[in-house]
């Protein structure tokens, strides 16, 4: 796995603008006694081809985020921009505007597939989405073809298909596929690994990088594993009780951590240092 190989980000410098930011994000849910502050007051500058991640335990917020950034949960306080400008989902055609730029893939692949369409229409669609609805067929079976060889999926294998009668790192696959054809700017992924083995998780996170090396995505990877993030990531933020306690280059907040709960989740990742010595195992 290369985090960079091939994809040279444009400068990030001071003037380099954000493609997607937020200001003091909040979501409290539930009123009184009762209320639990889910994100509290997080500050965020994700950059044009960044690779990102979002680090923290079970329960930190990770997945409200995400559905703020995905404009699927409102923002209860603060301010979320996208490419410069504040973020505008405030009816039906700027919604479906602004997911033409970010997309998602989650923990679960098979609750991301309607169990009544065949791949082919799942592709299809994806392909009508970018405005390809008139091309010949002819043409379309080729996009399909090279965004199933993307994820090394055979489409000839898959077609008339249903997402049901695939395996879990095959979804997880497909899902990918289906990002290939979309292309939005950026891609959230919350936890797309949780739910398969080790092998296919690094076939996964090598996709992503791929992913992110041609096409200069912005990828925002959500994550407990802090040693994924930094395998994978250029920047890192650290979530704890709904705040970042810590972000940076993923060199600097894991290499030579501040905050104690980096620390603490670094000191569950035994090996996060040295190579794997494959022969130990
Ligand atoms: N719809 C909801 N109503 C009430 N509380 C919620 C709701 N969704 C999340 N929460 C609470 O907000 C907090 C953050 O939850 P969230 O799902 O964002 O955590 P997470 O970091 O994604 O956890 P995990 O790693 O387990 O996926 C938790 O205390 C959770 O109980
Ligand atoms: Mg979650």
């Amino acid at each position: 796995m290369n985090k960079s190989e091939g994809f040279v980000p444009a400068e990030r410098g001071e003037h380099a603008l954000p493609c997607l930011s937020g200001r003091g994000v909040t979501r409290v849910f539930g009123t009184g006694a009762k209320a639990t502050v889910a994100v509290d007051h997080v500050d965020f500058d994700f950059h044009e081809g960044e690779f990102v991640s979002i680090v923290g335990e079970s329960g930190s917020g990770k997945t409200t985020l995400s559905k703020m950034l995905l404009g699927l949960l409102s923002v209860t306080e603060g301010e979320i921009s996208f490419q410069g400008k504040p973020r505008d989902i405030s009816t039906r055609r700027r919604r479906r505007e602004y997911w033409q730029g970010i997309q998602a893939i989650f923990q679960d692949p098979y609750s991301s597939f309607n169990t009544f369409h065949k791949i082919d229409a799942v592709l299809l669609d994806c392909i009508a989405m970018r405005g390809g609805r008139h091309l010949p067929m002819e043409k379309k079976r080729e996009m399909m073809a090279e965004a199933c060889g993307f994820v090394n999926l055979k489409f000839e294998e898959l077609t008339n298909k249903y997402p049901f009668e695939l395996s879990g790192g095959q979804m997880q696959r497909l899902m990918i596929a289906r990002i290939f054809l979309l292309r939005p700017r950026i891609l959230l992924a919350d936890e797309p690994t949780s739910m398969i083995d080790a092998c296919s998780r690094s076939t996964i996170l090598d996709m992503l990088l791929n992913l992110r090396n041609e096409t200069g995505m912005t990828i925002i990877f959500i994550t407990h594993d802090i040693g994924l993030a930094y395998y994978t990531s250029d920047s890192v933020y650290i979530m704890e009780h709904g705040r970042f306690v810590e972000s940076g280059s993923a060199h600097d907040v894991i290499l030579h951590p501040k905050a104690e709960y980096t620390r603490r989740l670094i000191s569950d990742v035994p090996k996060i240092y040295e190579p794997w010595d494959l022969s130990t195992v």
